[in-house]
């Protein structure tokens, strides 16, 4: 097998990004059907991606003999049995965080996970495939900055979807700021430290939306974590930010420290007018992690094609929601809980 053709579930704001690099930028793939209750984003694929075949009953689409690995980017709540039934019909599976919102469902998850170990599954923690991440890993695995001993992380959604988030919010489970957005944030302090989580305080403030408040949901928040060795985590997710999209990390060590993206720049460009020095910045995550979405699939399909074990898995899929269920815990009981 030279070519993976790939089933692709969910083509919302991530799965046409996912859709179009597995169509036109990831090297030994080729989407070959998607699958969505909505005709009209079946009619984009078509017309858009020339993918030839569409479903609108996920099953039928992991049943399908022509398909080899599925691409799963559909509402967080349905990613658990979705992995689940493509296994269980021989497919690789690649699946957008979180892996699940449900910590026995994702034991469970796990379990089917392990009763197919030729199988390749892979989560899509994509910012572990951005090269300034990974550059500042080669760092702190160098010992450039000495034993690590906080990590500070920001993760702020654009203002320009908040509206529309608090319509839907009643109706679609996100599983709260915390599983939604700082989730990336857990894995990368995961990611660099090899700690896991031990306690957790969070706490949030609805200012601008405060109808949030009724349905549950967190337009800011913000999260202390206390790691194994005792190494301090900081985040800060929201869903309220101006000027686009900010996802900042600094890692402090006992030689130094490090910031990536400390103003998420777009580009090397400074305009000078009227409103002063002004630095363009990023404003979403298909703009700031466009190479990364490219990098994570074409390591999933090399993962297939040379039979490698995918570096980003389900263990850390549900150590990572543990931390963000916990965080929305502490939120909730305004208590220091303990993951
Ligand atoms: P979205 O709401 O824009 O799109 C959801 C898609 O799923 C739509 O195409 C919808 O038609 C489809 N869908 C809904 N119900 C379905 C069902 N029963 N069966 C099959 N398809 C169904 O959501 P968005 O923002 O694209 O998020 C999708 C997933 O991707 C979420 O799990 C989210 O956490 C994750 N995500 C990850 C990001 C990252 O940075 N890695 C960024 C954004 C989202």
């Amino acid at each position: 097998m030279n070519e993976i053709r790939v089933g692709i579930v969910g083509l919302g704001r991530l799965g046409k990004v996912h859709a179009h690099n597995l169509a036109y930028n990831v090297a030994n793939a080729t989407l070959y059907a998607v699958c969505s209750p909505l005709d009209s984003e079946i009619e984009y694929a078509k017309n858009e991606l020339g993918v030839k075949v569409g479903y609108t009953d996920y099953e039928d689409m992991v049943k399908d003999e022509q398909v080899d690995a599925i691409f799963i980017v559909s509402p967080s709540g349905l990613h658990c049995t979705q992995i689940q039934l493509a296994l269980k019909c021989g497919k690789h599976v690649f699946s957008e965080k979180p892996i699940g919102l449900n910590i026995d469902e994702i034991n469970e998850t796990i379990s089917v996970i392990n009763q197919y170990p030729n199988q390749k599954f892979m989560l899509g923690f994509m910012r572990r495939f951005d090269k300034d991440y990974l550059y500042a890993k080669d760092l702190v695995e160098k010992g450039e900055l000495g034993d690590l001993t906080l990590i500070r992380c920001y993760g702020i959604d654009p203002s320009d979807g908040l509206e529309s988030f608090v319509k839907f919010a009643g109706s679609s489970n996100s599983g709260g700021l915390f599983a939604d957005m700082s989730i990336h944030d857990i894995d990368l302090i995961r990611w660099f430290t090899g700690q896991e989580v031990k306690k957790v305080w969070a706490i949030g403030k609805n200012a601008a939306y405060k109808e949030l408040d009724d349905v549950g949901e967190l337009e800011t928040g913000a999260a202390m974590l206390q790691l194994g060795d005792n190494t301090m985590g900081i985040l800060v997710a929201g869903r309220n930010c101006h000027h686009g999209y900010h996802v900042e990390t600094e890692l402090i060590g006992t030689k130094g420290m490090l910031r990536i993206a400390q103003v998420p720049e777009k580009n090397l460009v400074t305009i000078m007018n009227e409103h002063g020095v002004v630095r363009p910045t990023s404003q979403n995550f298909p703009e700031r992690f466009s190479q990364a979405f490219i990098n994570e699939a074409n390591d999933f399909i090399e993962c297939i094609l040379t039979d490698r074990q995918p570096s980003v898995n389900a263990i850390d899929g549900l150590e990572s929601t543990k931390v963000a269920l916990a965080c929305k815990e502490s939120y909730e009981k305004n208590q220091l809980i303990t993951v």
